[in-house]
């Protein structure tokens, strides 16, 4: 096993290529820090398979990524979201990933993250089929959260180091921040509802980045949710690339994850770029939530 996953197990043939795949995102993680100057506006009239403007850092960081990432022995298959389709590199875990999640907040220099998942099946692939997932998180300081089915680990990344936080990241039980995104007229009578009681509970916490919107209910407690809007009834963020990575690695961390019904990783898994609605966080809110929902 490579030395950074310290604690964590990855189980059966998976280990060796999980803990390549955290180096190469953890090593890449200081090049795409200093190579987003110069690189934070739009490609000229691009748009990515789900319709988002492309920064010139999303394609940069891809390319980045997926060159370094296919030349892993045992990654059989690269899928980003910045991708149409599926690069086949052979035989093995087939990884995903959200090379700059946030990227709009390359604008207004607010946090952003590298989001990636490891399945065992073909992409596009439910989050059952993951075993191991984390992120980057782009903020005062570089951290990146590692989970496999043994847990969740947080580290900081400095330069080409790695150094392990904590081995055993746990979400804490008592609520304390809450961070919905979509504009309010466009939820659900339900979600709506729902929101006005968590406000009177949490503090609101939102900056339009997942990875730092998840990465603070990991640190406080509470709850993160992109949820259905009118003029979208599967909300924005990606199966593949968003929800089943960041709801792996909440619920290795003691959390839930809910796409309104039920766990994001029991989602059917049907298209590449299929969006899912989102809600993370504390067991007892995702379960108020989709009480709040049914
Ligand atoms: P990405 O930059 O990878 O396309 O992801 C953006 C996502 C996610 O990070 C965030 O939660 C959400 O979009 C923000 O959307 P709004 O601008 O609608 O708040
Ligand atoms: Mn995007
Ligand atoms: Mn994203
Ligand atoms: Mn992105």
């Amino acid at each position: 096993m490579s030395e950074g996953l310290d604690a964590l197990v990855v189980g059966g043939d998976h280990d060796r290529v999980v803990g390549e795949v955290v180096d190469v995102v953890s090593r890449t993680a200081p090049e795409i820090r200093e190579g987003l100057v110069g690189r934070r506006q739009p490609v000229g009239g691009e748009a990515n398979p789900t319709g988002d403007t492309q920064m010139e850092a999303d394609v940069w960081a891809d390319d980045l990524l997926g060159e370094r990432l296919r030349a892993i022995e045992g990654v059989g298959e690269y899928a980003s979201e910045e991708r149409e389709s599926v690069v086949d590199c052979g035989e093995g875990l087939s990884v995903a990933v959200d090379p700059l999640d946030g990227s709009s907040n390359l604008v207004s220099n607010n946090p952003m993250g590298t989001i990636f998942g490891c399945y065992t099946e073909p992409i596009p692939a439910p989050g059952t089929a993951l075993v191991a997932a984390g992120y980057v998180c782009f903020g005062p300081v570089t951290t990146m959260v590692v989970a496999t089915d043994d847990g969740a680990a947080e580290y900081e990344i400095d330069g080409g180091d790695r150094r392990l936080l904590e081995g055993s990241v746990t979400l804490p039980r008592e609520p304390t921040v809450y961070g919905f995104g979509g504009r309010v007229p466009e939820w659900s009578p339900e979600f709506t509802a729902f929101a006005r009681e968590i406000e009177g509970e949490c503090k609101p916490r939102y900056g339009g980045a997942m990875v730092a919107d998840v990465n603070q209910v990991l640190s406080y407690g509470g709850i993160f949710s992109y949820p259905a809007l009118g003029s979208r009834p599967a909300g924005k963020l990606r199966l593949q690339f968003e929800g089943n990575p960041i709801g792996y690695v909440v619920e290795r961390a003691g959390g839930r994850s809910s796409d309104g019904e039920g766990s994001l990783l029991s989602r059917d898994a049907d298209e590449l770029h299929g969006r899912t609605p989102v809600h993370v966080g504390s067991p007892d809110l995702i379960d108020r939530l989709e009480d709040a929902l049914a």
